[in-house]
């Protein structure tokens, strides 16, 4: 059993750490109190190879492993969380499933300009009476001809407006209920689709998080990834890894307030004495760091389990629902441990406690995870 990691991933660290701190860290307050998306430091991203980490380099791709993305996650999180969920969509939600289940002219067509970071991607499967409840997809695709109908309202989708390639989910064959979803591609333009209401959020205020609206939207039967029937499907393996990017946030979240804490509770003295030097903030810097090395070790080990090609379904919900909360929990110490003035956006750990939050609820609240996570264990 190896823990450290190659030559390779830690040079991915340094750069997604010099990113962070370099690119993100100037202005992050700004846009989260102002809903910025970050629109200039996600090209930039885009440009590091950020955006397509594992897609395989002929589509323009970084050609990494999952261990490695979830690293860039973690660091780029720890500043940032509205540009990393940017990230973390376009690679496992778009780049992953288009890499494995499309068609060679479809990934030539898209894959390559999402790996490259030249536009960016979204997935659609949220509605308004679709969250959790994933199979009861209201949104419909008629086929005509040589082209299908789209018509229907996604919810909730991140990259909302800054994206350019949608995949969206619709029923082909509402009788069929779940075996009758299917995923097309979607661009951005065409005619009957509108980018829909910007939502004013608790956290992750800079990532853009619209509704959008499809009317007799007209799309080509070759954008459709996949059989008819095969989106439910393709949709749940793609969370399965999309998950383990959320948990690499979270994991983010948490070490980044931590490190905030612990640097502040050098610094800040009471009664004489640094407040590290308190056995009660002592204690609480222990169960941060116990709880954040927990995380990392799930999220590394279901990152690991996908790169051997294991399954790797349980790992990324037990990653996630274990990540989020642990980012919730350390996130609100840190503020404590700030006292008055983690409650100000200036040091920056109210801003993480806030971000924190949405890491239980998307890819699959914490009581979905618990579904998945039971159902392995029962099966
Ligand atoms: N991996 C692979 N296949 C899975 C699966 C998984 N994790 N979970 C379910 N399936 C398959 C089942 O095997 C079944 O297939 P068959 O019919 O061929 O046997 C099919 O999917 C239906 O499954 P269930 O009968 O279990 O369906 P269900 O309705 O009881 O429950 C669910 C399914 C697990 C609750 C699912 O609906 C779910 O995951 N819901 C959460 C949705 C979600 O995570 N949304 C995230 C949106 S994206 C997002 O949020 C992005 C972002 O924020 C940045
Ligand atoms: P509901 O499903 O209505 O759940 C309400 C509550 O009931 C939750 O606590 C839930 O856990 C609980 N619950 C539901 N069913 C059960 C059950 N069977 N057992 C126990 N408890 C249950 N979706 C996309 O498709 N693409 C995106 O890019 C995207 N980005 C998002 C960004 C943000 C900021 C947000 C807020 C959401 C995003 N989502 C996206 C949607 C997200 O995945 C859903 O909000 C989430 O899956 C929950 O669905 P819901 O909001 O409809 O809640």
């Amino acid at each position: 059993m190896h823990f450290e990691l190659s030559e390779e991933q830690l040079a991915v660290q340094e750069a997604a750490r010099e990113f962070a701190q370099s690119e993100l860290l100037p202005g992050v307050i700004e846009r989260d109190s102002q809903a910025i998306f970050p629109r200039e430091q996600v090209k930039k991203m885009g440009e590091l190879g950020f955006l397509g980490m594992m897609v395989d380099p002929k589509y323009n791709g970084g050609g990494m492993d999952t261990v490695s993305y979830t690293i860039a996650m973690e660091e780029l999180s720890k500043v940032d969380a509205s540009a990393s969920v940017a990230m973390s969509v376009n690679n496992s939600l778009v780049c992953w499933g288009l890499e494995k289940y499309g068609t060679e002219e479809q990934k030539q067509k898209y894959l390559t300009r999402l790996a490259s970071g030249e536009v960016l991607g979204a997935f659609c499967l949220s509605e308004p009476e679709a969250g959790s409840d994933a199979t009861s997809q209201r949104t419909t695709a008629e086929k005509n001809g040589d082209h299908y109908l789209i018509n229907g309202v996604k919810n909730w989708i991140t990259n909302g407006s800054s994206a350019s390639i949608y995949l969206v989910f619709a029923q082909t064959d509402p009788e069929k209920a779940h075996k009758g979803i299917s995923v097309f591609l979607v661009e951005k333009g065409w005619k009957g689709f509108v980018v829909g209401k910007k939502e004013d959020k608790l956290g992750i205020r800079g990532s853009d998080t619209h509704s959008l609206i499809f009317t007799d939207v007209q799309v080509p039967a070759e954008n459709r990834i996949g059989e008819e029937g095969f989106g439910f499907t393709f949709a749940m393996e793609t969370l399965n890894g999309g998950r383990i990017g959320i948990a690499s946030q979270a994991l983010g979240i948490a070490a980044g307030a931590y490190e905030l804490a612990l640097a502040y509770s050098k610094e800040r003295k009471t009664f004489g004495k640094p407040i590290s030097q308190h056995q009660a903030i002592q204690f609480k810097l222990a169960d941060m760091a116990t709880q954040i090395e927990a995380a990392r070790l799930l999220v590394r080990k279901a990152a690991w389990l996908k790169d051997q090609g294991e399954d790797y379904t349980q790992a990324s919900a037990m990653a996630k629902v274990y990540a989020s909360e642990v980012a919730m929990n350390v996130t609100i110490e840190a503020v404590q441990i700030h006292g008055g003035y983690g409650y100000v956006k200036e040091y920056h750990v109210e801003r993480l406690m806030r971000d924190a939050k949405i890491t239980q609820i998307y890819e699959g609240t914490s009581e979905i995870q618990r579904i998945v996570i039971s159902r392995g264990i029962l099966r």
